[in-house]
């Protein structure tokens, strides 16, 4: 069953019926205003950091699900019906509701009693501010008055503050009304240099700032009593919860259409210059009005969408393919790549279920987010490579994460994963494949953001490595720490007291637990630090990085094989986990992908055999399963992992993001069906026709489905902010595709499915466009590579000598 349709000419998915499984959500803003927004209008915004900077407010896990948003409601002044466009918050029966949810904006409205409406939600490039674009038509063939009402709920303080320690917050809400606007200056008197604005394009009708006065005593946001009577009061909030709500009265002719333009923002005043006139409370507007009047024009609106679009056409544009299947080219071309950007814009703070206050950007997340949009936004890869490696400690280790306006590392939850300073060897890489910009391992980068203690970058990725080397275990495999990948494996953590957290307590000294992954993590990521130490010349480095490696690789070839599969790990007390002689937890996924991702056990088939337990034990119709059996109960020397109900999260689900480690290792055998296969289990839109069984938004990836020990086997969970992103980007488009960055060009490998005849790709790399077709002639992988005509040796295109900007790539498979 499916509960709308993909648009693809228009990149956007259409939601045709408001009751979707649960709200399906769009992210506004590129750079630093951001806003998330479901199909019926609810959701929030901030400017960078969703805790301490939120414009509004969103009640999370509340019923109905979805609760708070930028709400608009209509009011027919003769008939005294009112309702919302977006279906939330009145839940009026509607007609035509459809929600368009595109790159950076989404368009929900629909049709009641003739009144045609829709409201156009985006963030304009390089602004701090939102636009609501409410068109509104009369299809009846009489005239029509309408009451048109635009509303939002400020929240300009502590986000946190409002699950515990409101008291505070009822009695510190400050408005100013000028010139029709609203201002939320909350806190403007003391510490803060900024505020929120909510300005109407056709104010005059009525506003109100305070919540009880708009919706009036004891109601809710369903049926305000000022839209029930058609009037606004004008109230001023002082504390309590201050609101923003403006009136616009609409005399409509028989077909006639008029646009009312919202706009919400945010914004700042030197610290000097807060006040007007000096020595006042009242907030220096001189800035922000010409910035209002400019977005409050429908055509300069238009102009930002506009704008707004052509970003978005350059921004995919970088990467398109056409190949056989629908599925893999809308998630290439347009959503997947959409959703690797929303990653790193977000890390996993602000979705619809991560509330944005408790987390700041993971150290291992957003270095593997930048597999997938390091060739969208260059520029703000390198920034977010060197704040990342800032955070990094002299001894290589990582705090978890740190907070996004700071940049410092977050000491609530420190460091000791493990496997946390590898990625950063994972992420610039990535970066340096892509951009072949080798200065940046020159850089200056401090450890723990400690003026003077700068070293270059590249010293940071030598520190990673050792990192590992200084903290082998007993097995000679890497020490696992307070976890590896897998937050919730959890080896010394022991933790019998309800409610600790799994994540920070370490009961056990560690020294004896040992992570199979990251051993499989180590020689993928001293690999590439031996190719990045011999571009710079630094052959004995690379040597000495490819000595270590090679021991690794001996120690899990022995100490980390289990006779069908790789063993995942030791526990405190030196027993195997992912083991057949377990009892539960036999097979995991994470090292058998990962050490075959790596290249380990190629030669002597222990890859293969892994591969081939892994579909044996883990594959089902909806994706691989992270481990089996499920565990059924609770274990104290495994943590975390086993305080879910089997099928779930960590405990056997399906976790979307590491399906692509064992898509990878496929092509890497050479398997293409397989690999595809495995691609398209888990790829949302192929699962677009089972959405009720899926539930979440069919056009980006969750990351987990419900394995099949669970009862809701095949149901998707926690979608949007999941490092499934990049790794799926990543496996279709540089390994099942096979356009593979390399830091000496474009290599062309791509191990498909035995059915497809071939497929076109178009790609920019380092400025230079590369036409790609490939054209099936026989059934293996072996590829013969023309390049504008030209045969070449091997599958690596270097970049052109000359100033070519178009280069064509033609290669004969099979
Ligand atoms: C989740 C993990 C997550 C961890 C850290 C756990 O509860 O299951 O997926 O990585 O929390 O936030
Ligand atoms: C989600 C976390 O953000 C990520 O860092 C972790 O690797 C996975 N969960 C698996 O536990």
């Amino acid at each position: 069953m499916k509960f709308g349709y993909f648009d693809d000419l228009n990149r956007e998915y259409v939601i045709t019926r408001p009751d979707t499984p649960l709200p399906w959500i769009n992210y506004l803003g590129c750079e630093s205003y951001f806003g998330i927004i479901s199909n019926t209008a609810g959701g929030y915004s901030f400017y960078r950091d969703a805790r301490l900077r939120r414009l509004t407010r969103y009640r999370y896990n509340s019923v109905p699900l979805d609760c708070g948003g930028r709400y608009v409601y209509l009011r027919d002044d003769e008939s005294k019906e009112f309702w919302s466009p977006s279906w939330q918050p009145t839940r009026h029966e509607l007609e035509d509701y459809t929600c368009r949810h595109g790159m950076g904006y989404s368009v929900v409205g629909s049709s009641f009693r003739g009144i045609e409406a829709h409201t156009r939600y985006f963030v304009p490039l390089n602004e701090s501010l939102e636009i609501w674009q409410l068109t509104v038509t009369n299809r009846r063939t009489t005239r029509a008055t309408v009451s048109a009402f635009g509303s939002i709920e400020f929240c300009l303080w502590d986000a946190q503050d409002d699950s515990n320690n409101f008291q505070r917050n009822f009695s510190i809400g400050e408005v100013e009304i000028e010139d029709g606007v609203i201002y939320h200056k909350t806190e403007y008197r003391e510490r803060r240099d900024h505020f929120a604005f909510f300005a109407c394009s056709r104010s005059g009708a009525g506003f109100d700032t305070q919540r009880e006065a708009f919706l009036g005593h004891n109601r809710g946001w369903d049926k305000p009593a000022t839209v029930e009577a058609g009037q606004l009061t004008n109230s001023v909030a002082h504390g309590w919860s201050p609101i923003g709500a403006h009136q616009v009265r609409l005399d409509l002719a028989p077909g006639e259409t008029q646009q009312i333009v919202f706009v919400l923002g945010y914004h700042e005043n030197p610290n000097d210059q807060k006040f007007d006139p000096p020595g006042s409370q009242t907030i220096n507007k001189k800035s922000v009005k010409p910035v209002i009047a400019r977005y409050l024009d429908s055509k300069a609106a238009d102009v930002a969408f506009d704008r707004l679009r052509e970003y978005w056409n350059s921004v995919l544009g970088i990467f398109q393919v056409d190949t056989p299947d629908i599925h893999t080219n809308r998630m290439v071309n347009i959503w997947n790549a959409y959703q690797c950007m929303a990653t790193f814009n977000m890390s996993r703070s602000a979705s619809f279920f991560e509330s944005g206050v408790g987390r700041g950007l993971g150290f291992r997340d957003s270095n593997q987010d930048l597999l997938g949009f390091v060739h969208m936004a260059p520029a703000r890869a390198r920034e977010r490579i060197l704040d990342l490696a800032a955070t990094q400690l002299a001894s290589g280790g990582a705090y978890h994460q740190y907070q996004p306006l700071t940049k410092r590392g977050n000491n609530d939850i420190g460091g000791g994963f493990n496997d946390d300073p590898h990625w950063l060897i994972v992420g610039v890489s990535a970066f340096l494949k892509e951009t072949g910009d080798w200065s940046i391992l020159d850089e200056p980068v401090p450890n723990d953001n400690e003026p003077g203690s700068e070293v270059p970058l590249y010293d940071h990725l030598l520190r990673s490595f050792r990192y590992t080397l200084e903290r082998l275990g007993p097995h000679r495999l890497p020490l696992i720490g307070r976890a590896d990948w897998n937050d919730c494996l959890n080896l010394n953590c022991f933790s019998s007291t309800p409610g600790q957290s799994f994540q920070t307590t370490t009961s056990k000294d560690g020294k004896v637990a040992e992570s199979v992954f990251i051993a499989g993590l180590f020689v993928h990521a001293g690999r590439e630090l031996a190719a990045i130490a011999s571009h710079r010349g630094r052959s004995c480095e690379a040597a000495a990085c490819l000595d270590e490696v090679a021991k690794m690789e001996q120690a899990v070839l022995q100490h980390g094989w289990d006779g069908d599969w790789f063993l995942r790990a030791y526990d405190d007390f030196g027993d195997k986990v992912g083991s057949r002689e377990c009892k539960e937890g036999k097979i995991f996924i994470e090292s058998n992908g990962f050490c075959v991702l790596a290249g380990i056990g190629l030669e002597d088939g222990k890859a293969a055999r892994a591969l081939a337990a892994t579909r044996e034990h883990l594959a089902t119709p909806h994706g691989l399963v992270l481990l089996q059996p499920a565990y059924s109960k609770y274990y104290l020397n495994l943590g975390e992992i086993s305080s879910y109900p089997p099928g779930y999260k960590e405990n056997a689900s399906i976790f979307c993001h590491v399906n692509p480690w064992v898509m990878i290792s496929e092509t890497r055998l050479g398997n293409g069906d397989e690999a595809h296969d495995y691609y398209t289990r888990i790829n949302p839109s192929a699962r677009e026709e089972i959405s009720d069984v899926h539930r979440c938004e069919p056009y980006v990836y969750a990351q987990m489905i419900a394995g099949r020990d669970a009862p809701t086997f095949g149901e998707a969970k926690n979608s949007w902010l999941t490092g499934t992103a990049a790794w799926n980007y990543f496996a279709i488009t540089q390994w099942i595709l096979g356009v593979r960055t390399t830091f000496d060009g474009l290599q062309i490998a791509p191990v498909i499915p035995a059915s497809w005849p071939g497929f076109t790709a178009r790609r920019n790399f380092r400025g230079v466009v590369y036409e790609i077709s490939i054209e099936r002639k026989g059934v293996g992988n072996r590829i013969a590579l023309t390049v504008d005509g030209n045969p070449i040796e091997g599958n690596i295109v270097s970049p052109p000598t000359d100033n070519r900007k178009q280069v064509l790539i033609k290669g004969i498979l099979g």
